[in-house]
């Protein structure tokens, strides 16, 4: 790795303690491959601490008064890329499977529930909501939410806005700009969701791997393109929550390059591609 003069330089020492830190933080695992990546997202969080060199950051970041920076060190370390109606034969199969089911929750006034797990600036959740409405517009009056969930509390804040700038929306339907999407009315060439969109989706900072505090079911759970950064092991302790937190008729889905092995052990079936349905309770999952 070429060193660049008057910029600080990561060491494999402090890589190592730095990765450590954030597997431990966010399951994250950063292989040394990412040492370069680790390097350049963090040399401007030592210019906001005012610190020359890793060797003072890790210290700052491992120390009783670093919980702070480590939140912005993992923000700086995760990957937030997203695009809306990404991987559309999971809407697809949303629509064959969930819709009749939301159908018949509609006509007894239950509660419909989907969580984006790992939801990014929230074009995740906000798609899927775009696609039930288009489906069944009744659901914008019904007891009808989407959780997004994620880490990173920069990407939530995104989220919450609601604005995304034209080349964020280039993947949006004509008709689905028209009908979702508002101007944003101060020249700038960003669109808001609208306040319909606005009331179903939510936001909050979570992590995944600390506990969870819903005390409910969803009736289908994405989490898609999250446990691609996370190890085996981590993933594999993530399964069963996963599992708990899905109702009977729910589906669960990951990112195409994600897979559940053995799903059946955690009450998994696989119903497409890195999509799942429950199969049957399985002792011993829980949240
Ligand atoms: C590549 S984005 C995926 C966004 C969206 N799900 C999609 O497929 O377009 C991965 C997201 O996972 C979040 N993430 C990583 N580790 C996490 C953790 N431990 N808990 C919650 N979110 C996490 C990151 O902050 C990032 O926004």
């Amino acid at each position: 790795m070429r060193q660049i003069p008057g910029q600080p330089w990561l060491d494999d020492r402090q890589f190592h303690m730095i990765a450590s830190l954030a597997h431990r933080e966010s399951g994250i695992k950063l292989a040394r491959e990412k040492k370069l990546m680790v390097q350049s997202r963090l040399r401007h969080r030592l210019r906001a601490l005012k610190l020359g060199t890793f060797s003072d950051y890790a210290d700052h970041v491992l120390s009783q008064d670093g919980a702070e920076e480590r939140r912005f060190m993992i923000s700086a370390l995760t990957t937030n890329v997203s695009h809306f109606f990404r991987e559309a034969q999971h809407f697809e199969l949303m629509s064959e499977r969930l819709i009749p089911v939301f159908r018949k929750r509609m006509d007894r006034n239950e509660r419909i529930r989907i969580w984006s797990a790992g939801c990014s600036n929230g074009q995740e959740p906000y798609s899927i909501a775009m696609h039930l409405l288009r489906q069944e517009p009744a659901l914008a009056s019904a007891d009808f939410r989407i959780l997004g969930t994620d880490i990173d509390p920069h990407v939530i804040r995104q989220a919450k806005t609601g604005r995304y700038t034209s080349s964020q929306l280039a993947g949006l339907a004509q008709a689905d700009l028209e009908q979702f999407t508002v101007a944003s009315g101060d020249s700038q060439p960003h669109r808001h969701m609208t306040e319909v969109l606005k009331k179903i989706v939510l936001f909050k900072e979570l992590n995944l791997i600390s506990d969870w505090p819903m005390r409910f079911t969803f009736d289908a759970i994405f989490c898609r393109n999250v446990v691609i950064y996370f190890d085996q092991v981590t993933q594999t302790q993530l399964w069963p929550k996963f599992s708990s937190a899905l109702a009977p008729s729910g589906l669960f889905f990951l990112g195409h390059s994600e897979r559940i092995l053995s799903p059946d052990s955690y009450g998994f079936r696989s119903v497409g591609p890195t999509a799942y349905s429950k199969c049957c309770e399985v002792s011993g999952a829980a949240r």
